[in-house]
């Protein structure tokens, strides 16, 4: 039986993190985003210079200032990561007119050329579009030409890996093959760009302002843990807010370490509203993932499957999926700073109330 641990600790993911070197499988986050103002004032606490360069208008140096705290959480990052693991870094650019300049803070370049020189390969990156209907979306000058600025709808989801490709021994080969992911997961989730994810998501209860926890929904986690790790592998998020990367991974049988500054933050994303309520939410979750494989299964022609998963008894398009699993939670509780989840098979009458729903 999967067992998986979750650990949320007060620290400053710009000092060394007191985890063993190379023992997290995957890490999941998103940071405060240099020069996107909401982050200045906590940005600035760490270094002075940045008050003062954003004070004497020198904007591109305010933003070097605020990326070398990032840099020094990347080098932590780097360090506990084991050999072949994921780095999955969401970020967005930002732009600000500084002593009445208007000009694009590239955060997405500057975290890959950081990430790159401490030796990250970079692999392709996704595009998370959030179309907005604001009618204040455009900037500048209107429909006059030369001062008007394109709107910026995108944040970035950067991909990088500790070296070469994972080696996987036969007892994690046989756990890689029940972590596998569907096909029709495969091809939306291994696109480049992202357009289904408009930016909330059920929280469990969190009753912080999202727009200070600056939270991501939880669909990115949840694909990021299915898409780069397995189960019972290590995330770490060094910059956890909310809490959501902690739920995905309760929620995908994985263990996780959640590292953030805030306290109060810290304390709340480490509730769980109820025993009942919290693992009846993520079973939901889980039901609604297989749901849609069989809504999926159902508007095709039956002959498009090849093959039937063993362990839930639906159909699938290819080998790799006869093995992949979901197991929902058995039982989750908390003590002191730590959750621990417990999952099982799924009982046969609520998997077969899932699949004669479709
Ligand atoms: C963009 S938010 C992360 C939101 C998170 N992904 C979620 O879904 O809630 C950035 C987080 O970084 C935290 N933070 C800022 N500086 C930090 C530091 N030096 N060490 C650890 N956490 C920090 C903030 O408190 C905030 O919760």
């Amino acid at each position: 039986m999967i067992e998986t641990q979750h650990k949320y600790i007060l620290h400053d993911a710009f000092q060394p993190m007191a985890i063993e070197e190379q023992s997290v499988d995957l890490v999941v986050t998103s940071p405060p985003y240099p020069m996107v103002e909401m982050w200045d004032e906590m940005l600035g606490k760490y270094d002075k210079n940045i008050e003062t360069a954003l004070l004497d208008g020198m904007g591109m140096d305010a933003f070097e200032y605020m990326h070398r705290l990032l840099d020094r959480c990347w080098t932590s990052c780097y360090r506990v990561l084991k050999p072949g693991g994921f780095a999955c870094i969401n970020i967005g650019d930002a732009t600000r007119t500084i002593d009445g300049r208007f000009r694009l803070y590239s955060n997405h370049s500057r975290v890959l050329q950081s990430c790159m020189a401490l030796g990250f390969d970079v692999l392709p990156s996704i595009l998370w579009c959030k179309p907005t209907n604001s009618p204040t979306k455009f900037m500048g000058s209107g429909m006059l030409p030369g001062g008007a600025y394109v709107t910026m709808e995108h944040e970035w989801i950067l991909i990088l890996r500790k070296g070469g490709k994972r080696v996987f021994n036969p007892e994690e080969r046989q756990r890689r093959r029940e972590s596998a992911i569907f096909w029709e997961e495969r091809n939306k989730w291994f696109s480049d760009q992202w357009t289904d994810i408009l930016g909330t998501t059920q929280k469990l209860g969190m009753k912080s302002d999202r727009k200070r926890s600056a939270a991501y929904p939880m669909e990115i986690p949840l694909r990021l843990i299915s898409m780069y790790s397995m189960y019972g592998d290590v995330v770490l998020d060094p910059f956890s807010g909310t809490g959501t990367t902690a739920l995905a991974a309760i929620l995908s049988g994985r263990s996780s370490i959640n590292i953030d500054i805030d306290q109060q933050m810290l304390i709340e994303s480490s509730k769980l509203p109820s025993k009942r309520e919290t693992k009846g939410i993520l079973n939901n979750l889980l039901a609604s993932r297989l749901s849609r494989h069989l809504q999926y299964v159902y508007a095709k022609d039956m002959l498009f499957f090849k093959y039937r998963n063993q362990g839930l008894g639906i159909p699938v398009k290819t080998q790799q999926e006869k093995e992949l699993y979901l197991y929902p939670i058995k039982s989750i509780s908390r003590s002191n700073d730590i959750i621990r989840a417990k999952y099982q098979k799924w009982k046969k009458s609520t998997l077969s109330r899932i699949i004669t729903q479709e």
